[in-house]
């Protein structure tokens, strides 16, 4: 059943009851009403009589005064404390039959008598302060069934009216709450037959929960859609990086083949150069391992790394490998932070092998905590970055001089592999650079790792 027939139903089903509930209280209501306003005449008029007769300074109920009083099937009469009927005026002989009560205080009560209702009260006589006649009058209530069948014709004609306006206001309500999620269903059928992901039109900026559900969904098709475009770049760059290397190699081996063999140097030189490549292959295709494990990686094994303690090593480390000056400056006390360690020091060793590589003079490596977070700068001397690049260098198989990286053995991957690791820890990572002058990069980790991320 579909979710529209089924709001409406149920709304539909529980109007209904409301009706019912409400028809039955204006119902006996209004009979109610009728009733006492009948029973309120009818002693009003019996305490008249009484007062005229106390007026004229009798008790003695004449005949002229009561007919004055008598109205189409009733009577008047005057009862004893033996219920004996002392005096009677009427003009229905069968209501005259019925049995007469003395009551000592006022009362009233609706009987039905054959086919119709009949009205009595009873107000006491005093004489001398004690109760000494009732007078009792009673009178068909006229009109009462009209009036009962007018109502509940009425009633039933709104509860009617009301219940179709319902289904009819009920659909159309459902459709317009329904149609954005329609859209969405409609949308949903399309990526899952084609396969492409697209987002839901939003026209609704009531930003109620179902803006939020298309926003949201629209978030996460983009996010689908950024991974596929990331997920096509990186299978296109690397194959066109492999390209270079198996060519290079694939010329010598022919080179080789043909004429290699007998002339020394020339094998010599070939050999040489495929070794290279083949290492350059291998070194390429750990790296785009790593990197490609970096960007499904969604979870970091999060601990306390004493930062200042990590640089120091691996700057101390580095400088005996490659016999550089590396120096290191550290704020007081040591700064801790919650950190996956492998993957920070990955990033630090990524930084430092650039300094490395891309400088000759001293490095100085830097760590320090400000407001919340952790601050590492690794700052070199040597040839920087051109302005142009430096927007470009965190993109994968990005480098500034093609042959003087292939020189230095670079693949072009480090940084991006820096750039995703420093944002899963909801860090960052900045290049400054002057060509010619050098350049200082700055890594910057929150102190605490969020494990909520704000989409
Ligand atoms: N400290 C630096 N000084 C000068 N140029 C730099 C420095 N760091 C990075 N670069 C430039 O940015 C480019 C990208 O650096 P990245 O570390 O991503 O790749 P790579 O060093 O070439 O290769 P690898 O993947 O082996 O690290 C480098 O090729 C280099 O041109
Ligand atoms: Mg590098």
């Amino acid at each position: 059943m579909k979710i529209t027939t089924k709001i409406n139903i149920l709304t539909t089903a529980w109007l209904v009851f409301i009706l019912l509930i409400m028809n039955v209280l204006v119902f006996f209501t209004f009979m109610k009403t009728i009733g006492n306003i009948e029973e309120r005449f009818l002693i009003q008029k019996a305490h008249e009589i009484i007062k005229k007769t106390e007026n004229q300074g009798s008790r003695v109920l004449t005949k002229d005064l009561l007919e004055v009083y008598l109205s189409d099937h009733s009577f008047i009469r005057l009862v004893d404390k033996n219920s004996v009927v002392i005096k009677q005026i009427t003009d229905d002989q069968d209501l005259a039959k019925v049995k007469a009560e003395f009551s000592p205080k006022e009362e009233s009560e609706l009987r039905q008598i054959g086919e119709e209702q009949f009205q009595f009260v009873r107000v006491p006589i005093l004489t001398n302060q004690t109760v000494s006649y009732t007078m009792e009058i009673a009178q068909r209530v006229s009109g009462l069934e009209v009036k009962k069948d007018k109502l509940l014709s009425i009633l039933a004609a709104c509860s009617a009216i009301t219940i179709l306006l319902s289904l009819a206001g009920g659909r159309l309500l459902s459709n317009v709450i329904m149609k954005p999620i329609s859209r969405m269903i409609r949308t949903m059928e399309d990526i899952e037959q084609s396969g492409v992901p697209k987002t839901i039109f939003i026209q609704n900026q009531s930003k109620d929960e179902l803006y939020t559900l298309a926003n949201t969904f629209n978030r996460m098709i983009s996010r689908l859609q950024e991974n596929i475009e990331r997920q096509k770049q990186f299978v296109s760059d690397a194959s066109h990086e492999l390209k270079t290397p198996i060519t290079v190699i694939g010329s010598y081996a022919n080179l080789l083949r043909r004429r290699g063999l007998k002339n020394e140097k020339l094998s010599k030189e070939a050999i040489e150069a495929i070794h290279q490549e083949a290492m350059r292959m291998q070194k390429m295709t750990e790296t785009l391992l790593d990197l490609a494990s970096s960007e499904n990686e969604t979870s970091l094994h999060v601990k306390k790394v004493n930062l200042t303690q990590v640089c120091e090593s691996l700057a101390r480390q580095l400088k005996s490998i490659y016999k550089r000056e590396i120096l290191f400056h550290q704020d007081n006390p040591p700064v801790v932070v919650e950190a996956d360690e492998l993957k920070i020091k990955q990033v630090i060793i990524i930084v430092l092998d650039n300094a490395i590589k891309y400088s000759k003079a001293k490095i100085e490596v830097t760590v320090r905590q400000r407001e919340g977070q952790a601050f590492i700068h690794v700052k070199d001397y040597g040839i920087g970055i051109p302005e142009e690049d430096v927007a470009h260098i965190f993109e994968r198989f990005y480098r500034v001089d093609k042959a003087r990286s292939r020189e230095t053995g670079g693949t072009g991957l480090g940084l991006s592999i820096a750039k995703i690791i420093m944002k899963l820890h909801r860090g960052d990572i900045d290049i400054k650079s002057r060509e010619g002058k050098g350049t200082e990069v700055e890594l910057r980790i929150p102190i605490f790792y969020q494990t909520t991320q704000e989409v």
